[in-house]
């Protein structure tokens, strides 16, 4: 197993449209294998293929706390979606910053597992918000991309900030 390298927010390859998988080889359970190890690794709750920068639709979860509960989600479709809520996300590719964004509160997902099995999944709560957020990656959005535009400017004004730091830093 390896990990990978997840692209950070405003890197423009997480603006790509994930193709849907076609063919469940080993080099996709190898993917699923990799992107599981790095989302563990992060620490983090889901992954999305698009921020390790490979472009289809492939998702781990675990929103276990005791992190034994990996589900793969390949192909995932939202059949369903019921209620509202807003909770608090962030994401790996957005380190350190984390909003609240408005989301389904069940969905009823169509996917299949890494060899090509489809199955049915009734979720709600934080599994059926990181479902949302994961297949979000999967369309080429990044979570900020769902706040205000007042709040992406002052996110991206924080970027800036941090940068400018950074750079004095290296000089210095
Ligand atoms: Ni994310």
């Amino acid at each position: 197993m390896a990990r990978l390298t997840i692209l950070e927010y405003p890197d423009p390859r997480l603006k790509r449209i994930a193709a849907p998988v076609t063919e469940f080889s080993p080099e996709l359970r190898q993917l699923v294998a990799d992107m599981a190890e790095t989302m563990y690794a992060a620490p983090g709750i889901g992954l999305a293929a698009t921020q390790v920068d490979v472009h289809k639709q492939v998702i781990v979860i675990d929103v276990s706390e005791t992190k034994d509960d990996l589900r793969v989600l390949v192909n995932p479709k939202i059949v369903r979606a019921e209620g509202e809520v807003k909770g608090e996300e962030g994401c790996l590719s957005v380190p350190g910053y984390y909003d609240g964004v408005v989301r389904a509160e069940r969905v009823t997902v169509e996917a299949q597992d890494a060899e090509g099995r489809p199955f049915t999944l009734d979720a709600e709560g934080l599994l059926a918000v990181c479902i949302q957020h994961e297949m979000d990656h999967l369309k080429g959005i990044v979570f900020v991309e769902r706040l205000s535009q007042l709040k992406q400017l002052r996110y991206k004004a924080r970027l800036a900030k941090q940068k400018r730091e950074a750079a004095r830093r290296a000089v210095a």
